[in-house]
């Protein structure tokens, strides 16, 4: 039996995969500075009711894809709709967007790694706070050396690929993402019994709707689906993984509340902490490698440990998305050619290792370079965040909605039968109804947004 075949030996290693696909920078590093932007409490609640009633439900709708077809985002569309081979493109464009994002994700993922370094060699702990925005742009503007730690970070994740579905994937998701609790924890009481904490924390919950905007409603619902790893086949392929008698509801349900307690938690341990040493709440990179790096120099010596415990915290939680992305476009090439994991793995590590160093060299050497009038990593982004992700997630609803059997559907959800499934009217209408319109208006105005910034 192949690898790809024998799928997740048991629930919880199912869960703990998914769980560690879904928990990533997106959560420890985007959602708390999102959340803290777009008026903390208000946004939260926004944020929960997109995440349960449209991200779910599409980690749903590709767990069933994935698991009733046993098969990778192409030949698994095609297999739930012989008839309408040409839903295989929809397949190819999943893999396509895995690949961008992976590309971008090791980018960051090496600067973290760099910073577990930094911090640990007390190269961080020496610098004073107004060298620190220096550090940062000497480094990610190096002829090399943001090369090198993407290097590092991506190989690390091609061997736990190479090591197989159980015995690489399963076995590191079990130990490290419990680990990845203990330490968010662990950062969570240091930020919040510190003094003035308070401010900090209703920075980050009292809500404020008058900071929720449009585009505070439309960053909710793309970080939901980001954060959750669902709308590029990631969870097609995991869902091919899945145990045949595991209840896909329940699973979903988990992984969903689980991705969004990490989020919250990091929230918890950040903001407090910035707050309490005077520091402003930056958002993007600024916060994670310029402010917190401060805020750790303020906390003294004990303060090294507590930054080599968040890069290594970001970094873990970068490694189990990372493998997920890779995951789905290696399972993709063994399945639609002839060549083994083995091969497979090595070939697309390489495309990573070189699209991924293009976009890692966009600051530095290839600064001069511009796509559309855009950074390497800037086209790379908009690609990323405006439109490879809703494109798919619209179209696997439809193919979901609009095209399977619906009794497929039901036989799939329920176990064949197995499985009340009280929950199926509502599911339904949000998948054919909710979910495409919703993000169809998504993606529309975000194109229009970035196309037209100043109105
Ligand atoms: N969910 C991951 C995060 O929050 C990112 C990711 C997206 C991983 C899509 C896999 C697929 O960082």
């Amino acid at each position: 039996m192949s690898d790809k075949q024998q799928g997740f030996s048991s629930s919880f290693g199912a869960i703990m995969a998914a769980v560690g696909s879904a928990v990533g920078l997106g959560n420890i590093w985007r959602f708390p500075y999102i959340m803290g932007q777009y008026g903390g409490g208000a946004f939260l609640l926004v944020y929960l009711a997109f995440v349960f009633l449209i991200g779910m439900v599409l980690m749903m709708t590709e767990f069933v894809i994935g698991r009733r077809s046993q098969h990778t985002p192409a030949k698994a569309f095609v297999y739930n709709r012989p008839d309408r081979k040409g839903w295989r493109f929809l397949g190819y464009l999943c893999v396509f967007t895995c690949l961008m994002i992976i590309s971008q994700y090791v980018v960051l993922s090496g600067w973290t790694t760099n910073y577990i370094v930094d911090s640990a060699t007390g190269t961080l702990a020496s610098l004073q706070t107004s060298e620190i925005g220096t550090h940062f742009s000497n480094f990610i503007t190096h002829p090399w050396l943001p090369v090198m730690y993407l290097i590092i970070f991506t190989v690390i994740t091609a061997v736990i690929i190479l090591g197989g579905v159980q015995k690489g994937i399963e076995a590191v998701s079990k130990v490290l993402m419990p680990v990845l609790l203990v330490l968010v924890l662990v950062l969570c009481v240091r930020s919040i019994t510190l003094p003035n904490s308070s401010v900090g924390l209703s920075y980050l919950f009292s809500p404020d709707f008058s900071k929720l905007s449009g585009e505070g409603v439309l960053a909710a619902l793309g970080q939901a689906l980001f954060s959750l790893s669902v709308g590029m086949g990631t969870m097609i392929v995991y869902g091919s993984y899945i145990p045949a008698n595991d209840n896909i509801f329940k699973t979903a349900m988990l992984i969903t509340a689980s991705d969004t307690l990490i989020a919250v938690l990091a929230g918890v341990a950040i903001f407090p902490a910035v707050f309490s040493f005077g520091q402003d709440p930056a958002s993007g990179p600024g916060l994670v490698f310029q402010v917190l790096p401060t805020v750790f120099n303020s906390m003294g010596g004990i303060g090294t440990v507590f930054a080599v415990m968040f890069f290594f915290l970001l970094a873990l939680a970068a490694l189990t998305s990372a493998i997920s992305l890779l995951e789905t476009i290696v399972a993709w090439l063994c399945e639609s050619s002839s060549v083994n994991r083995y091969k497979s793995t090595i070939i697309v590590t390489l495309v990573v290792l070189a699209v991924g160093s293009v976009c890692a060299l966009s600051d530095g050497l290839l600064s001069g370079v511009k796509i559309l009038n855009k950074s390497i990593f800037g086209f790379v982004d908009d690609l990323n965040s405006i439109y490879l992700p809703p494109i798919c997630a619209i179209g696997t609803v439809i193919f979901f909605g609009w095209q399977m059997k619906k009794e497929d559907i039901i036989d799939e959800l329920s176990n064949h039968g197995a499985l009340k499934i009280g929950y199926f009217k509502a599911f339904y209408f949000l998948v054919r109804y909710v979910a495409p319109i919703a993000l169809l208006v998504v993606l529309f105005t975000s194109i229009y947004a970035s196309l037209f910034p100043n109105n």
